[in-house]
């Protein structure tokens, strides 16, 4: 049942000064891989696998009432205040003999220093809309959200003039180590689309996801997990929230780099010329990307940093106000597996709950009579840390010049895990078709 926690809300709102408008991008590397979604399937092993960061107090049930920042012992993240929990599918590549494996994802542009294990990149924003009346709050304790539906499969009963939702979700296919859109608004730019690109990406696919930033004021949550939310009107940035949502929030935005690389020779494409990645969702389309989030920041810290964080470029070591940890330390926060079963690393037959790839256009329907595991172990069981792999791309600034959004190699001290893994260049996992 749908719990209102409008005191509860009410208590703990934290208002902004106008004058700041915060900008926050930092990794966090993968702190585990399974069948949990304590968002939409609370207590139960959920139908589709996901890929989570962040603090490790992650759950099969999240109570509202928890709270993360003193549950959690680590983060995954470059802020260790950060306890907040973000999840999405994961991306297969599908073989033309019918297995599956999953696809690794590698460290986005300027993610460093240091190699991310797997992971994605987080962005925060005060929003700038400088309209009437505007009120802008942090995350109350407890608040959570969900953007993107697993069972889409086309675009087409989207209104056209919602520019928001339309771009909402959006894969960008790299050309090379070039970041790509020409100076668009990402999810807009030429090598962005909304279902999966049908051309193979010499750089690999990344995912662009914008959270809803306009909140009802009032629920922490909604039965659909988006109800309580909304994107705001018109355009991500600069724009108003409609009057059912009238609350901007900090406006969250993340990005996963899928290293598809190794899958773009031609004899791995299907010769029907359709595209062979599929979402662990059964999605072949794309449209049903999605993405979750709890919110699980220590104390006021994330209202800290939105007051104080305000340097333009997000370099995650200009905000005073929070406190960096090196990428070796986010890579060692994990939590082991409780659903057993064999889910990456090696070709498996089924996707992991047994969804079967649904093409649309209809929406896509529960599976039922799955044979996969339903149950899970109470100890977690350690698996192996995803392999680093090394991009196209810079992580970090060599040079003494300061570049936008580019943290200094030299920024953040590295410490060095006697067990830490060694890179590879590119995962050489496909040799045969
Ligand atoms: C997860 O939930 C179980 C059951 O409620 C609890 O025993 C366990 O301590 C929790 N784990 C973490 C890391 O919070
Ligand atoms: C498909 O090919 C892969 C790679 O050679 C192999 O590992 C897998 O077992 C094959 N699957 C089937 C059903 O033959
Ligand atoms: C802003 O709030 C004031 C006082 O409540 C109200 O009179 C005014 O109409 C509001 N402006 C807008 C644009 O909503
Ligand atoms: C990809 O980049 C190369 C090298 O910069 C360029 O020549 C080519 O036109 C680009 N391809 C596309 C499809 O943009
Ligand atoms: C798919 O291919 C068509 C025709 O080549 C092209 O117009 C369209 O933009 C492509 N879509 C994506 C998402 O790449």
């Amino acid at each position: 049942m749908l719990k209102l926690l409008q005191s509860l809300a009410g208590l703990v709102l934290l208002t902004f000064s106008r004058e700041a408008s915060a900008f926050l991008r930092f990794p966090c590397s993968q702190l585990v891989t399974e069948r949990f979604d304590p968002l939409v399937t609370p207590g139960e092993v959920s139908p589709h696998l996901h890929q989570i960061v962040g603090g490790n107090a992650f759950n099969l049930t999240m109570d509202p009432a928890n709270d993360l920042g003193d549950l959690s012992t680590c983060t995954t993240c470059r802020f260790v205040e950060d306890k907040s929990n973000y999840w999405t599918a994961v991306m297969y590549f599908k073989h033309s003999n019918g297995s599956y494996l999953r696809v690794p994802q590698m460290p986005n542009h300027n993610s460093g220093p240091g190699l991310q294990d797997g992971g994605m990149t987080i962005y925060y924003f005060q929003p700038t809309y400088e309209g009437d009346n505007v009120t802008f709050v942090s995350f109350p304790k407890g608040f959570r959200m969900r953007v993107g539906s697993p069972m889409r499969r086309t675009e087409d009963d989207i209104d056209p003039n919602d520019a928001t939702t339309l771009h909402a979700l959006t894969f960008r296919c790299f050309n090379g180590t070039d970041g790509g859109s020409g100076g668009a608004t990402t999810g807009f730019g030429p090598e962005d689309s909304f279902e999966f690109p049908n051309r193979t990406c010499s750089g690999g696919i990344r995912s662009n996801i914008y959270f809803p930033q306009c909140w009802d004021g009032i629920n922490l949550d909604s039965e659909d997990h988006m109800n309580h939310v909304s994107h705001p009107i018109g355009n991500f940035f600069d724009a108003p929230c409609p009057a059912s949502h009238p609350i901007h929030v900090p406006f969250i935005f993340m990005e996963i780099v899928w290293d598809t690389r190794p899958f773009n020779e031609p004899p791995f494409w299907p010769a029907d010329g359709s595209q062979p990645f599929v979402l662990s969702n059964g999605d072949p389309t794309g449209f049903g990307q999605h993405a979750d989030y709890m919110f699980g920041w220590e104390g006021d810290s994330l209202h800290r940093a939105m007051d104080s964080c305000d340097n333009f470029d997000g370099i995650p070591t200009k905000c005073t106000a929070l406190t960096v940890q090196d990428t070796d330390s986010m890579n060692r926060c994990k939590k082991g597996v409780q659903v057993i079963e064999v889910t990456e690393k090696q070709y498996i037959e089924k996707l992991p709950g047994c969804n079967p790839v649904q093409s649309g256009p209809d929406y896509a329907t529960d599976i039922h009579n799955c044979d996969a595991p339903s149950t899970t172990v109470a100890e977690q069981v350690p698996t192996t840390s995803p392999e680093l792999v090394v991009p196209p791309w810079p992580v970090c600034n060599p040079s003494p010049v300061s570049t936008f959004a580019a943290p200094f190699c030299d920024s953040i001290p590295q410490t060095t895990s006697a067990s830490g893994t060694q890179p590879t260049i590119a995962p050489a996992i496909i040799t045969t078709i």
